[in-house]
């Protein structure tokens, strides 16, 4: 049975597109949907690096990159394309990043590692269905500059608590906004395609928060406020303000296990800190 860890350095050290999308132990359980996996020796913790990349998908320098179009911009398919590529960077920064963690926590729970496993095969999946649909629309992904937003910040992420705040409920939690916020404007130009992937990945991201919430609460002692441990939890690169969209979405994070205190302090939170 393959261990955890070689799972994760198979992926986060692969440098080609089809290393990072393969689950390197093959099957999946179909009860679980986890690979039957080991974790008896997760060995020494990998200190942050730069994940590998063949020369296609290289981080771009800074002038090159080109911001998320807005959405009112999307009627125009070279928009909805670069559009499309930025949030498949996306997924493939998050699948990389949580192959990273597995390598950089080893004395994790070990239903938090098995957690994180899941949640990378469905970010495997995510970038896959990314790269078919911006295929859809003429494509590459690839053909255009890739940004390491996230890759910068995982620098700052220490120890499982503030992985689960950095990570599921800061870019996670976002997309709870921004998944529903894109999936609209897809659907305003009359793409069904991008707009259906945009509600796929939305509801997925509702069970990856839900797991940040729930190690969240683990972490969190008896007499504090999640909130309060999240805030505490959290790198200066990497404020609160990041864990939300255009228009915030209370349901969803009720449906992602999120405590009231949390929802309405985090809704009322503002960049002014
Ligand atoms: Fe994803
Ligand atoms: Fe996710």
């Amino acid at each position: 049975m393959m261990e955890i860890r070689e799972f994760a350095e198979r992926i986060f050290f692969s440098d080609t597109l089809e290393g990072k999308l393969d689950n390197p132990a093959g099957e999946v359980n179909p009860q679980t949907r986890v690979p039957e996996l080991s974790d008896l020796s997760p060995g020494e913790a990998i200190a942050w690096q730069q994940p590998a990349r063949a020369p296609g998908i290289r981080v771009a320098p800074k002038k090159k990159r080109k911001k998320v179009p807005h959405p009112d911009a999307l009627h125009q398919k070279e928009m909805r394309i670069r559009c499309l590529h930025a949030f498949a960077n996306h997924e493939l920064m998050a699948l990389e990043m949580m192959a990273w963690a597995l390598l950089a926590y080893p004395d994790a729970p070990k239903l938090f590692r098995k957690g994180l496993v899941r949640i990378i095969l469905d970010e495997q999946l995510h970038l896959q269905m990314y790269m078919d649909q911006i295929a859809a629309l003429g494509a590459k992904f690839g053909d255009l500059p890739l940004n390491d937003h996230f890759w910068r910040v995982a620098a700052e992420l220490h120890n499982p608590v503030e992985w689960v705040c950095g990570m599921h409920l800061t870019f996670e939690q976002a997309n709870l906004d921004h998944a529903p916020y894109f999936k609209a404007a897809f659907e305003r130009v009359g793409d069904e395609g991008s707009a259906a992937l945009m509600q796929r990945i939305f509801e997925d991201e509702i069970m990856h928060v839900r797991f940040g919430g729930r190690w969240l609460k683990h972490f969190t002692p008896e007499d504090m406020k999640t909130f309060d441990m999240y805030l505490a939890s959290l790198s200066p690169h990497n404020q609160a303000f990041r864990a939300k969209g255009h228009d915030f979405n209370a349901d969803a994070r009720r449906d992602a296990g999120l405590d009231e205190d949390f929802i309405i302090r985090l809704h009322e939170y503002s960049n002014q800190m």
